[in-house]
């Protein structure tokens, strides 16, 4: 079964060839970081232009790279929701537009199931049903959530950010130490050689006598990291100078630290109140170097497996969409093809 997914929900344009769920025949991506680089983040209207502009030839490239065709691929597959109403637009009126003229089925995947299936597209990745119960750390620039997945498609959302996620704070920091967009990648190679303990940035949701729950949700599991974004604000106008490279060094690794340290204490208060059998990693925040290592060091301590996504699949991709669509399609759970695109779009059960 060969799935052409397509995928827009954001600033990175992709079209992909899974065969079978897993297996990545092509994965196309034109990145747009560089057109909304002069602006500090995503300007939609930039971002649903370059879509527009790029979708016809990434999904030629995915096709081509893949050895397929519009006639030789079984299905299509196209992330509806969540994301910018602006760019989803444009992937899922080509999929629609692609899976009518071609007479083949269309499975529209939630931006974040894609993500968290990711960790599943590897040769060496365990069986699915191996590893379930699995606690899922999903840490993206638009998203910090912990969901605990029962099996495939069933979720449990244990806690999410209440405010900023993960990947805006890292880019927002970089921001505010002037050093350039995404800034995820940038703080991380800022932060080489610096002392992670030299600034005590806050880790969000510290104080205790503010009630145990945010709506539903334990607090203990939640996220915050506006907080953090405030603090690092205060440190650099507090500083009567410009920060020299060696001082630079340090912010940057103590607010790397204080974002990868409160990602790992919720995870590991998770694993300490739900038994799962394993727990995984996925989003553009997992290819960061010290949450790979904090989390790697936690399996190794608790003894539970640890599923990291691979480097090429943690940011946007489609490749994810198609194959979160094969497991769809395997357990028979599509449901009907949806009818529009929904920005909001909430985890739910298959
Ligand atoms: O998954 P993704 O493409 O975005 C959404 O789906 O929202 O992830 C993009 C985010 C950006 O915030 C970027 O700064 C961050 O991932 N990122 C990183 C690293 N590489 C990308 N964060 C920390 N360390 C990295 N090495």
């Amino acid at each position: 079964m060969k799935i052409l997914g397509i995928e827009t929900s954001c600033d990175e344009t992709a079209a992909a060839v899974v065969e079978d769920g897993r297996k990545v025949l092509s994965n196309a991506i034109y990145s747009q970081i560089a057109k909304h680089r002069p602006y500090g983040g995503v300007v939609p209207e930039i971002a649903s232009r370059n879509h527009v502009a790029k979708l016809p030839g990434i999904i030629e490239d995915a096709l081509a790279e893949a050895g397929e065709t519009y006639a030789s691929i079984d299905a299509l597959a196209v992330t509806y929701g969540p994301g910018l109403a602006s760019s989803l637009l444009i992937g899922f009126s080509a999929a629609k537009t692609l899976a009518q003229r071609l007479n083949k089925p269309l499975i529209g995947v939630n931006h974040h199931e894609g993500h968290l299936h990711s960790v599943f597209m590897r040769d060496d990745a365990p069986a699915e049903e191996d590893v379930f119960p699995m606690l899922g750390l999903l840490v993206s620039g638009g998203d910090s959530s912990l969901v605990l997945m029962h099996g495939t498609g069933q979720y449990e959302l244990l806690g999410s950010t209440i405010d900023d996620a993960a990947g805006e704070a890292l880019d927002k920091a970089a921001a505010v130490l002037k050093l350039g967009y995404p800034g995820g990648p940038i703080i991380q190679k800022t932060a080489e050689g610096g002392n992670p303990h030299a600034i005590r940035f806050p880790r969000g949701l510290d104080s205790v006598d503010r009630g145990k729950w945010i709506y539903k949700y334990d607090r203990e599991l939640c996220f915050s990291f506006s907080g953090l974004k405030t603090s690092l604000l205060t440190h650099v106008k507090n500083l009567d100078h410009e920060p020299a490279d060696d001082e630079l060094r340090d912010i940057a690794a103590s607010y790397q630290e204080a974002v990868a340290d409160a990602l790992e204490t919720r995870v590991e208060r998770a694993l300490d109140r739900f038994p799962v059998k394993s727990f995984s990693c996925a989003g553009g925040v997992s290819l960061n170097k010290v949450l790979r290592e904090k989390l790697a060091e936690l399996s190794e301590r608790k003894g539970i497996p640890l599923l990291l996504c691979p480097p090429a699949l943690c940011t946007d991709n489609a490749a994810m969409i198609a194959g979160a669509a094969f497991e769809k399609m395997r357990l028979d759970k599509t449901g009907p093809e949806p009818e529009d695109v929904n920005p909001n779009l909430r985890l739910a059960d298959w």
